[in-house]
């Protein structure tokens, strides 16, 4: 039985917010994996990304993954890239089942627009091409880790809470 859930998905997805609400729920610890690496390298994702560049900060989530998911009854919300390097993903699945949020390009835009250096990979002129081709990109990446995919076009984070936990208790392998 897995005892922990991951969430995963595409910057603007949800998954700290989600996450957060979720842990409380039901009664688990939280982590969000970027604050966790921020707090180790002692500097933000976006010096991270301009002083060290893309590498040193998937080793550093690989680090991270590594760590958190060894640990018992939590909700981890992961970087929208932890699904690029298959070892996060190895690791995480051997204790955390996990939940794949969708949103559709145009939500996502919305959600990571006011944003102007917390998401170094979306410092682009064209912002909306920027989210489509990482996406398409990215897609077949998610699904293929998802053990439980959750649309959460239209609902609010209460909302997109509910319908993971509905999910959960469907889903044989998460006690
Ligand atoms: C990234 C997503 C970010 C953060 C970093 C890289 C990505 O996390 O880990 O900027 O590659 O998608 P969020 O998904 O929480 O924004």
């Amino acid at each position: 039985m897995k005892s922990n859930i991951a969430l995963i998905g595409f910057m603007g997805t949800g998954k700290t917010a989600v996450g957060r609400v979720l842990a409380d729920r039901l009664s688990m610890q939280f982590i969000e994996l970027d604050a966790l690496i921020e707090q180790r390298a002692g500097k933000t994702i976006p010096e991270i990304f301009t002083q060290d560049g893309e590498i040193a900060f998937r080793e550093l989530e690989i680090e991270a993954t590594r760590d958190v998911a060894e640990k018992e009854n939590t909700v981890v919300a992961c970087g929208g890239g932890v699904v690029l390097n298959q070892i996060n993903i190895d690791r995480l699945r051997k204790h955390s089942v996990i939940v794949y949020l969708t949103a559709s390009p145009e939500a996502i835009l919305k959600r990571t627009l006011s944003d102007k250096n917390e998401r170094p990979l979306l410092v682009a002129e064209d912002k909306a091409g920027e989210v489509k081709k990482l996406l398409e990109f990215r897609q077949p990446f998610y699904e293929r880790a998802a053990d439980i995919t959750v649309d959460t076009s239209g609902l609010d984070v209460a909302g997109v809470v509910e319908k993971i936990i509905t999910r959960l208790k469907e889903n044989e392998s998460y006690h």
